[in-house]
């Protein structure tokens, strides 16, 4: 059954330009990259075909995905692997109209393996440099610890990164939540933001509003990836309506880790008419069906998100990305051309 008004949001959606906040480069690996990278390096997967793989990606709960996408990493051995990984993305960014990306990395899945922190660093950036170049797609990368992992090995990690401090804007927190509050990571990020880091973390994914507190208290974060888990307690609610403080909500990503069960239950418009700060990613595209515009048209068709609705989606993406003043004045500026295109009234 098709809804006129549906179809029009769905192809704002599409069209309007945006940031896209929470997207591990990791997790856009392509089963058939993973495939070509591993014959280039001499890799053997457990895995017979690209057919089987992709087979494999029935997740029943995050730490399900984690084990296959930290496996699906280990074909990534030089430079010039995460870079074609990172342009991969980029292509399909800019198919999306990603008009600024700031992207996860997992130093430590790799320097765990042996691959310098040198090698991770400056293929990524590379990368970024061709995108700006020649798609028009701007981007920052930024160094995530692995929070099953000591807070020792996050201050290994954050020191082996920093010769490479100009190629990062920030630190933010992933890996399995459950077990892992952000308090274990305490005195790294206040070291992190001594050093004029940005901060993030993930927080309120599979764990309860608690964790999303401690990120905000103890963390001192700038936004949290996910944080869904705040719909369990309205006093966070109201924080975060006040302080306007992001959350980069995965959709696709919370349906295929189990954390809702369908896309028509999940607390994205409750969290609109909130007046929180919320943004649309695609979290780990290559396991999750789709990029940041899979992302969009799936939740506003689900949700019955209206063309105004996708507008202030835009914006918040803008509005929380850690972008100069001058930059967000131009990302407002795009955004409101294709508002007036679309003969959208402010
Ligand atoms: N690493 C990659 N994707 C992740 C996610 N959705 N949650 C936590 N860690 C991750
Ligand atoms: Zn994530």
């Amino acid at each position: 059954m098709t809804n006129p008004a549906v179809d029009r949001a769905v192809a704002l959606a599409r069209a309007i330009p945006k940031a896209e906040l929470h997207i591990h480069i990791e997790g856009s690996l392509e089963p058939e990259l993973i495939f070509a990278l591993a014959q280039r390096n001499g890799v053997t997967l457990p895995y017979a075909s690209v057919e089987a793989l992709r087979a494999a990606y029935a997740f029943t709960d995050l730490q399900s995905f984690l084990d296959i996408y930290y496996a699906g990493a280990s074909v990534l051995l030089q430079a010039q692997d995460f870079h074609d990984m990172a342009w991969a993305y980029f292509l399909r960014a800019k198919a999306d109209n990603v008009v600024h990306a700031e992207i996860f990395f997992d130093p430590q899945t790799h320097t765990a393996r042996g691959v310098p922190m040198a090698t991770v660093v400056q293929g990524l950036a590379s990368a970024c440099r061709q995108a700006e170049a020649e798609l028009g797609v701007g981007s920052a990368l930024i160094l995530c610890f692995l929070r099953h992992l000591s807070e020792e090995d996050a201050f290994a990690t954050l020191e082996e990164a920093l010769p490479y401090r100009e190629h990062f804007i920030g630190v933010g927190l992933d890996s399995s939540e459950l077990g892992h509050p952000p308090e274990k990571f305490e005195r790294v990020f206040a070291r992190c933001r001594e050093l004029g880091l940005h901060l993030v973390a993930h927080a309120g994914e599979e764990g309860p509003p608690e964790y999303m507190w401690q990120a905000i208290d103890l963390l001192k974060v700038q936004r949290i990836d996910h944080g869904v888990a705040a719909l369990q307690d309205p006093l966070l609610m109201a924080e975060l309506a006040h302080t306007r403080l992001p959350l980069t909500v995965c959709p696709l990503s919370n349906l295929k880790l189990c954390v809702v069960r369908d896309l028509r239950e999940h607390p994205l418009k409750t969290m609109l008419d909130a007046g929180l700060c919320v943004t649309v990613n695609s979290d780990d595209p290559a396991y999750f069906g789709g990029y940041l515009n899979a992302n969009l048209e799936q939740t506003v068709a689900a949700l019955g998100l209206t063309e105004r609705e996708v507008v202030v989606l835009a914006r918040n993406s803008v509005e929380a990305s850690f972008v100069s003043d001058s930059q967000r004045a131009s990302l407002y500026a795009a955004v409101n051309r294709v508002v007036a295109a679309f003969e959208l009234k402010d």
